[in-house]
């Protein structure tokens, strides 16, 4: 499989974002979620993941956050758990492989079930949309740390596991089982915004 380069992962970003808010925050955010999977790769016990395949997933996953953002730049914040399944058809459009499609359909929360879409009703068509493979995991991993919202943050392991405890407990279980397998990335408390 050929798998992109970051060059070329820009320019899909360019080509969809509405406006250029909308790519500097999507597209910053990739970077930087890039930038956690890089930390924690440095760990020796995770050599054996692809790291070319974990930076494009990184750099790929929230493209279609771009579907929902108007050009006005407003978010269609109530479809915004939609963004993974529409990356995966933008990704389709463009002739990209389903291990790459993957990384945005399956990077939302901590692995969102079938069941987790028929409880919550949640817009998205009824299937389960887990993680499998190293490398989406430590994608969907690494997201969990920094948020897009202004200005944005990087949160700590301890501040995302007490985010998820609303949806329930599983999750926070979930949400440890990739911290004891990825390790915690120990990043600074903000990320310098402007
Ligand atoms: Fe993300």
């Amino acid at each position: 499989m050929k798998i992109p380069a970051p060059a070329e992962i820009r320019a899909l970003h360019e080509k969809y974002a509405p406006t250029s808010q909308a790519f500097a925050d999507v597209h910053t955010h990739c970077e930087i979620v890039w930038g956690v999977a890089e930390r924690l790769l440095a760990s020796p016990r995770l050599a054996h993941l692809d790291a070319g395949l974990v930076r494009a997933g990184c750099l790929l996953h929230d493209i279609g956050v771009y579907r929902l953002i108007d050009a006005e730049g407003r978010l269609d914040y109530p479809n915004y758990v939609r963004h993974g399944v529409l990356g995966h058809e933008l990704l389709e459009q463009e002739g990209f492989p389903e291990p790459l499609r993957r990384f945005c359909s399956h990077h939302t929360g901590v692995g969102l079930t079938k069941d987790d879409v028929i409880s919550r009703n949640l817009p998205v068509p009824p299937a389960d949309y887990l993680a499998e493979t190293p490398e989406e995991r430590l994608v969907m991993y690494a997201d969990k740390f920094h948020t897009k919202s202004r200005p944005s943050v990087f949160l700590t392991p301890d501040e995302y596991a007490e985010h998820l405890r609303r949806f329930g407990e599983d999750k926070v279980t979930a949400f440890q089982a990739l911290r004891a397998e990825f390790g915690d990335p120990g990043l600074p408390a903000t990320v310098p915004t402007g």
